[in-house]
């Protein structure tokens, strides 16, 4: 397994149209991403910073995902993702070193990515993403 590069942050955030109000501000250009992802109850906006990104979470109601983590912080830095060639690959390695995984198998994330996640007490107490494009989603936009 090889982690390519640092796909982007995920910032998780109480209020997202002040969110990316200010990080408009502080980039001077606007997100190039916005999309909701239902089965994580999210909208996710994404910033280009030169070959990575910031990714502003916005919870889309209750039973969001980001919920707890936004009653426990008040928002903040929710985690980090790394692009690899293979997710379902790297998500065989990790397991095979008996690291805790929340995919067994990837999954459709935002922007035509397929995603999986890694517990965070495998990954120093950080939530830790692998993404790849998805091969399905070439071509067609996002
Ligand atoms: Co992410």
């Amino acid at each position: 397994m090889q982690l390519q590069k640092i796909d982007h942050i995920g910032v998780a955030v109480p209020d997202l149209e002040a969110a990316i109000a200010a990080y408009t501000q502080l980039f001077g250009v606007g997100p190039s991403h916005r999309e909701v992802v239902e089965s994580d109850g999210v909208e996710t906006v994404m910033f280009e910073v030169g070959e990575s990104r910031i990714e502003l979470l916005g919870a889309t109601g209750p039973d969001s995902k980001i919920t707890g983590f936004l009653a426990k912080r008040g928002g903040g830095i929710h985690h980090v993702a790394y692009g690899v060639e293979d997710v379902q690959a790297s998500l065989e390695d990790l397991a095979s070193m008996g690291m805790r995984l929340l995919d067994a198998r990837p999954r459709k994330g935002a922007g035509g990515k397929l995603v999986g996640f890694v517990h965070p007490k495998s990954a120093s107490g950080v939530l830790t993403e692998l993404c790849q494009d998805d091969p399905a989603a070439a071509g067609h936009g996002g």
